[in-house]
C-alpha cells in the first residue's frame, strides 16, 4: 500500500473562552484519527488555529481593558496548554488573526467578486446609540413578541421557540450599554450562495463527502433554496477590513474556515511543504474537516462553495459529531458539569477521558454522554483491570526468576497470530471513525490474554520444581500479548503506550500488522502504568466547576425576579402562616381563574378562593396539605368571602405549584 497524504482539521475554537470537555470530544476524536494514520505510516498533518475575530472577542477585550490582540494572545496560550495537557498533537496551531489568513481571505473574496458572486445592498439593523455600534442578535435582549417571555435574545425565544428579528422584540435593550437600540441603515456585502446551487447539489450528494444523516439535512436545505449570505460587518469590529470597502469588515465566519488554509500555509513556510499540492484545484491529497453538528451549514455549504468559486480544491469529506452531555443533561454551570479542560487536568489523568470518549464514539452525529459512574467503571475495568493487569501479572516472574529476559521461544504462536490478524478489523474501525467498536475489539483481545494467564496459572507453576521453562514461556507470552494490545491502543492513550514501550524496552510501535514476538529480549522493571480513577477526584472537579460560576457569571441577566426589600423580623412575625388541609375543592360558576377551597386550619375551617384553576383540577387538591396566610383581612369577592390565602409559586398558567409541607405537619400548626 502506498503512503497516503492526508490533511486533517478540527474546528477552530473561539478565542473568547476556555476549552471545555465538550470541545474535547472533537479534538480528541480528530487526534486519535490523526495519530492512527501516522502510526499506519501515512503522511498525515493535523492543523488547527484559534478563531480570533468577531464581536464577542472585541467586547470582552473592552471589558477587561485590554486590546483584542492582547486578549487573543492570552487565550491562545491557555488553549495551547490545554490541548497539550490532553495530548492533542497538532502539527500546527495558528490564529485567524494572522498575515496568512488576511492574505487568503482577501484573495478568496476578490476572486469571488471578480466572478460576480458578491453583491451589495442596504439593510436595516439594530444599533446601540451609546456604544455606536450595530448589535448582533445575541447582544439584544427583550420580551418575546409572541409569548411575552422576558429576557429573550434578539433572534429567538427560549420559552416558546418563536424566531423573529430583533426589531420585533418588545422593550428591547442593548446588552452592551443597557440602552434601547435604534434602527439604522447600512450597506452590506453578500455572497451569492445560490450561484453554487448545482455545484453544491452534486458535492453534497457525492458518496463519501458527508454522513448520510448530514447529506439528508443538506438536501432539505437545498430544496428550500439557498439565500444570499451576509459577509460584512460595520466598524467597530475585530477582523479584517474588506478590500476596497473602508469601514467594512469580513464577518468572522467568512475568514474562520480560511484559517485552515492559513494555518497550513504557516506550516508550509516552516517545513518547506508545497501549498498548492494540498489546496490546488486538482489536488489529490485527502482533506478532512472534523466538526460539531452545530456548524455543518458553514462547512458543507458555504465552505465548499467559497473554495470552488475561488479556484481551490474542495474537501474530501466533512465529518460531523454530536454534542457532549454530562450525566444525561446539557453541560450546566450550576450543576458543576460545565467542566473546563484545565479543571479536569488539575485532578485526573487525561488519558482516562481519551479512552472514555473513544469507547463511546461512533461515526454518527448522535450526542454522547459522559456519565461519571460509567466513566470510572469503564476506565478501571478496561484499562487498569484488563490491559495493565496483563503486564503486571507477567512481569514479576520475568524479573525475579529470569533476570528480566523473555523466553527464547513463543509458547503459543497461534494465539500470537490471532492478535496480529485482528489488526485488519481494528484498522478498518479506526479508519471509519468507529472508535467504540474498535475499543470493544481490543478489549475482547485483552479478555483473551487474561484468560490465557488464568488457565496457565503461572503463580502455581512457579511453585513447582523443574517447571522453569513453562513459567518463563507463559509470562513471556503474556508480555508479548500486552505489547500488541498497547500498539492497538496507542492512538487513544499515547502516554501509556510510550511508557509501555519504555518498560518493554522497544522502539516506538508502528501498526503491528507484521510484528514478530519479542524473544530473548530484556525488559525493564515494571512500574504501574495507570492507577484507578478515584471517586473523590471526580467530586472535586464538579465542586471546582461550580466555583467558576461565582467568579465568572455575574454579567448574566438573572433568571428570577429580584429579592424584595429587606424587612425586620417583626414584620415577618406579623404574618400568621398555618398548615392547612384542603378538605374540599370546587369550580366556581362564572370564574375562569378561581377554585373555591374549604380548608381545615385546626380549630376552624375557612373558605378560600385561589387563582389556581389553570394548573389544578379540584380532585387533585382534595386531601392535600398546604400553607395559608391565616390572618389576612377577609376579602369580599364577587363569588363570596375569601378568608385567607393559599401559598403557591410559579409564573402562572399551568406553571403554578401549591406549597406542600413535609410529612407530619398537622392542620393548625403555625409556620415560623
Ligand atoms: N469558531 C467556530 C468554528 C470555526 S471553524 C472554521 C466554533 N467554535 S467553538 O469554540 O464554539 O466550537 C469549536 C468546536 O467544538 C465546534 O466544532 C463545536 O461543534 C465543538 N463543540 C463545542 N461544544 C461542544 C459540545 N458540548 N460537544 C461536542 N462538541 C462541541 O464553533
Ligand atoms: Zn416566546
Amino acid at each position: 500500500m502506498s503512503e497516503r497524504k492526508i490533511l486533517v482539521t478540527s474546528a477552530l475554537p473561539y478565542a473568547n473562552g476556555p476549552i471545555h470537555l465538550g470541545h474535547l470530544v472533537e479534538y480528541i476524536q480528530t487526534d486519535i484519527w490523526s495519530r492512527f494514520q501516522k502510526q499506519r505510516g501515512n503522511h498525515c498533518l493535523y492543523i488547527c488555529a484559534d478563531d480570533a475575530h468577531g464581536t464577542p472577542i472585541m467586547l470582552r477585550a473592552d471589558k477587561e481593558g485590554i486590546t483584542p490582540e492582547q486578549l487573543i494572545a492570552n487565550v491562545e496560550k491557555e488553549h495551547r496548554a490545554d490541548f497539550d495537557g490532553f495530548g492533542v498533537a497538532f502539527d500546527n496551531f495558528h490564529s485567524t488573526h494572522s498575515e496568512e489568513n488576511k492574505h487568503f481571505s482577501s484573495l478568496i473574496y476578490t476572486r469571488l467578486r471578480e466572478d460576480g458572486h458578491i453583491s451589495k445592498r442596504t439593510i436595516t439593523q439594530a444599533y446601540d446609540p451609546v456604544k455606536n455600534m450595530f448589535l448582533p442578535d445575541r447582544f439584544i435582549k427583550g420580551e418575546c413578541p409572541k409569548c411575552g417571555a422576558k429576557d429573550q435574545y434578539g433572534d429567538n425565544c427560549e420559552a416558546c421557540g418563536a424566531t423573529y428579528s430583533p426589531i420585533e422584540l418588545k422593550n428591547a435593550v442593548s446588552v452592551v450599554s443597557g440602552e434601547k437600540p435604534i434602527e439604522k441603515d447600512s450597506e452590506h456585502y453578500f455572497f451569492d450562495l445560490a450561484d453554487f446551487t448545482e455545484m453544491l447539489e452534486s458535492w453534497t450528494k457525492a458518496e463519501g463527502h458527508l454522513q448520510t444523516e448530514v447529506r439528508n439535512k443538506m438536501a432539505e436545505w437545498l430544496d428550500n433554496g439557498l439565500h444570499q449570505w451576509d459577509i460584512s460587518r460595520d466598524k467597530p469590529y475585530f477582523g479584517f477590513e474588506i478590500p476596497d470597502a473602508p469601514g467594512k469588515y469580513f464577518y468572522v465566519w467568512l475568514d474562520a474556515p480560511i484559517g485552515y488554509m492559513a494555518s497550513f500555509k504557516n506550516l508550509c513556510d516552516k517545513q518547506g511543504l508545497d501549498f498548492d499540492e494540498y489546496w490546488g484545484k486538482d489536488s489529490d491529497v485527502e482533506l478532512y474537516h472534523f466538526i460539531g453538528k452545530d456548524i455543518i451549514y458553514f462547512h458543507a455549504l458555504f465552505w465548499p462553495a467559497m473554495l470552488h468559486g475561488a479556484g481551490f480544491r474542495t474537501p474530501s469529506a466533512v465529518f460531523s459529531h454530536g454534542f457532549l452531555t454530562v450525566n444525561g443533561e446539557k453541560m450546566s454551570k450550576s450543576r458543576g458539569t460545565f467542566i473546563k479542560a484545565r479543571t479536569y487536568l488539575e485532578h485526573l489523568n487525561p488519558e482516562y477521558l481519551r479512552y472514555y470518549f473513544a469507547a463511546k464514539l461512533t461515526n454518527g452525529i448522535d450526542d454522547l454522554d459522559l456519565n461519571f459512574d460509567d466513566f470510572s467503571q469503564r476506565v478501571n475495568s478496561d484499562l487498569v483491570g484488563k490491559v495493565v493487569n496483563i503486564a503486571s501479572r507477567s512481569s514479576g516472574f520475568i524479573k525475579k526468576r529470569f533476570e528480566g529476559k523473555l523466553s527464547p521461544t513463543c509458547a503459543e504462536p497461534e494465539l500470537f497470530q490471532q492478535f496480529i490478524d485482528a489488526n485488519t478489523v481494528i484498522a478498518e474501525l479506526y479508519e471509519n471513525r468507529e472508535f467504540g467498536k474498535a475499543m470493544r475489539e481490543i478489549m475482547a483481545l485483552a479478555d483473551k490474554a487474561n484468560q490465557y494467564i488464568d488457565e496457565k496459572k503461572p503463580w502455581l507453576v512457579a511453585k513447582e520444581e523443574g517447571k522453569d521453562t513453562e513459567l518463563h514461556n507463559i509470562c513471556s507470552m503474556g508480555i508479548n500479548l500486552f505489547r500488541l494490545l498497547v500498539a492497538y491502543l496507542k492512538p487513544v492513550i499515547p502516554v501509556l503506550a510510550e511508557n509501555s514501550e519504555d518498560f518493554l524496552n522497544i522502539e516506538a510501535q508502528v501498526w503491528p500488522s507484521a510484528a514478530q514476538p519479542l524473544l530473548d529480549h530484556e525488559i525493564k522493571k515494571f512500574k504501574p502504568l495507570m492507577t484507578r480513577v478515584e471517586q473523590d477526584k471526580i467530586e472535586a472537579i464538579v465542586e471546582a466547576s461550580k466555583d467558576n460560576l461565582i467568579t465568572e457569571q455575574q454579567p448574566e441577566i438573572k433568571k428570577c425576579e429580584p429579592i424584595a426589600e429587606e424587612i425586620e423580623f417583626d414584620d415577618f412575625a406579623k404574618i400568621d402562616l398555618r398548615i392547612a388541609k384542603i378538605i374540599k375543592a370546587e369550580h366556581v360558576k362564572g370564574a375562569d381563574k378561581l377554585l373555591q377551597l374549604t380548608v381545615d386550619i385546626g380549630d376552624e375551617t375557612r373558605n378560600v378562593f385561589a387563582g389556581i384553576k389553570s394548573a389544578y383540577a379540584p380532585e387533585e387538591l382534595e386531601g392535600k396539605m398546604t400553607v395559608v396566610v391565616a390572618n389576612l383581612k377577609p376579602r369580599k369577592m364577587r363569588f363570596g368571602l375569601s378568608e385567607g390565602m393559599v401559598l403557591a409559586a410559579g409564573p402562572g398558567g399551568k406553571e403554578l405549584w401549591v406549597l406542600n409541607p413535609d410529612e407530619g405537619a398537622q392542620p393548625g400548626m403555625r409556620v415560623k
